[in-house]
């Protein structure tokens, strides 16, 4: 069983571009950027009405609380980062910690969320293109754009965005820095319009009773309950912050950069989002929002503002997809470095002429369209939650075990208080994952179940570590 332990060291990862630096030339502010654009979009524009129905009032005390598990991964994920600067993230840096057994596993949770977490912005994208629709005279019928759940038969919708999204990658786009800037000021825009729009209709009294529900995950409903149910789900609205981390060489001063880029970005998402749910639950009765495919254009209408109800739809139904983009793209760089350990076939990490992953890509947009195209948002985003948080919890892990096994090896950027901020992301992660829903969890097992079974019968044998003779000097040139 030796195989399940064997550790690539540090210095033997691949890193793309190996030999040579990439120039510094990101500051904080390019960094905060980055981190807010991959991390807006469902979470906050959707997810919000099922965190209110899950924890009432207290949905604000859910957002804290992911967010407070975020900051301390985040900071975990920008030590690792400059250490090991290489793709794969969390998986790379528990191939190199943790040892290869734990790595295959994390490398599965990874594909489980990069795919899953498409499948979930997709849905979340079609409740808003269908409303932006409907404001403009167009009523689709309701069998083309909810699944068998909600009374429909297929959301095409979202299949759509991802056959859109896909082919953008199929012809070789990749995320562009100026379209994200652009973005990054709409979403944050149109959430600061909600706030200010939705202040004058605030009271008091819709945060009477504030814990509805308690505050530990129940299922006894059927369906979870409670804040920290809510913040099981809620922790969507946070990830994607692994963008600020993977470009950590880049960064002209990481100590200072990687720092306030990290802690801003989750600091103005987390206060964003208590503020935007603030001011909903603040404008009615949180149980009238929270089954809307669009709770926040919902309550601008509500409220009698059509006009900026169209203009939030419009700003999701843009800015979306770009998330959709870049966890598309990050799925085929997590088959690409698996594939290259020799854990994966080869044929998963292959690349076209133009270095586009025309497999993977094709493959992955089938199996995401299928989910989005048939089950319910909260299910999927729980799902690809799952998956997060054990990547997560690895991350943590991978920072206390480096500090104590390798002290003296440099950093560029040193999380404060690696105990703590290790510890809690450990901790967090771990009770966020037992707050998620039964059937969720069952879920993941299985999936695991199958990743093991997977291991066993090829990566095992397979792996790289295993024969070094072989290196696949094709797929190596691809990454480079
Ligand atoms: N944080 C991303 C979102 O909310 C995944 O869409």
């Amino acid at each position: 069983m030796t195989f399940l332990t064997r550790r690539k060291a540090i210095d033997m990862v691949d890193a793309p571009g190996h030999g040579q630096r990439l120039r510094r030339s990101l500051s904080w502010p390019h960094l905060v950027g980055l981190g807010v654009g991959a991390i807006v979009g469902t979470g906050i524009y959707t997810l919000i009405g099922v965190g209110a129905d899950r924890a009432g009032p207290a949905v604000i005390l859910a957002f804290f609380i992911a967010g407070l598990v975020c900051v301390c991964v985040a900071l975990a994920y920008a030590e690792l980062a400059t250490m090991i600067p290489a793709s794969g993230s969390a998986y790379t840096y528990s191939y190199s910690v943790l040892g290869e057994g734990l790595a295959w596993l994390i490398g599965w949770s990874l594909i489980l969320e990069y795919s899953v977490v498409c499948s979930a912005v997709a849905v979340g994208w079609s409740g808003y293109a269908v409303g932006f629709l409907q404001s403009a005279g167009i009523h689709l019928p309701i069998e083309i754009i909810a699944g068998p759940h909600a009374g429909g038969i297929l959301n095409l919708p979202a299949i759509f965005i991802i056959a859109a999204v896909a082919g953008l990658l199929l012809i070789g786009t990749r995320e562009s820095a100026s379209v994200n800037a652009v973005l990054v000021v709409f979403k944050i825009l149109a959430l600061v319009i909600f706030i200010a729009l939705t202040i004058p209709a605030f009271q008091a009294g819709h945060f009477e009773p504030f814990m509805p529900y308690g505050f530990a995950s129940s299922e006894e409903t059927g369906t979870a309950k409670g804040v920290m149910a809510a913040a099981a789900i809620i922790f969507f609205a946070f990830y994607g912050f692994d963008a600020v981390s993977t470009a950590a060489e880049e960064a002209k001063n990481p100590g200072r950069d990687l720092t306030i880029g990290i802690i801003g970005s989750m600091v103005v998402c987390t206060l964003l989002y208590m503020g935007v749910a603030a001011v909903a639950i603040g404008a009615m009765p949180y149980t009238e929002f929270a089954a809307s495919g669009e709770p926040l254009a919902h309550v601008l209408r509500t409220l009698g503002h059509p006009q900026m109800a169209t203009l939030i739809g419009a700003v999701a139904v843009i800015a979306l997809p770009t998330v959709i983009l870049a966890f598309m793209f990050g799925q085929s760089r997590i088959f690409f470095v698996m594939a290259r350990d020799g854990l994966l076939p080869p044929r998963l990490g292959s690349v076209n002429a133009r270095g586009v992953p025309v497999a993977v890509t094709v493959g992955t947009a089938i199996v995401v369209a299928a989910i989005a195209g048939i089950f319910p948002l909260a299910e999927i985003a729980e799902l690809a939650n799952a998956g997060t948080l054990a990547a997560f919890t690895a991350v943590g892990a991978c920072l206390i075990l480096l500090r104590l096994r390798e002290p003296e090896r440099p950093r560029v950027f040193r999380a404060p208080l690696f105990w703590l901020v290790g510890g809690l992301a450990i901790v967090g992660c771990v009770y966020l994952f037992i707050s998620l829903p039964s059937i969720t969890q069952e879920r993941f097992l299985i999936w695991n179940a199958i990743g093991v079974a997977v291991y066993l019968a090829y990566g095992a044998r397979k792996s790289r570590l295993a024969n070094p003779e072989s290196h696949q000097p094709a797929l190596n040139k691809a990454l480079d």
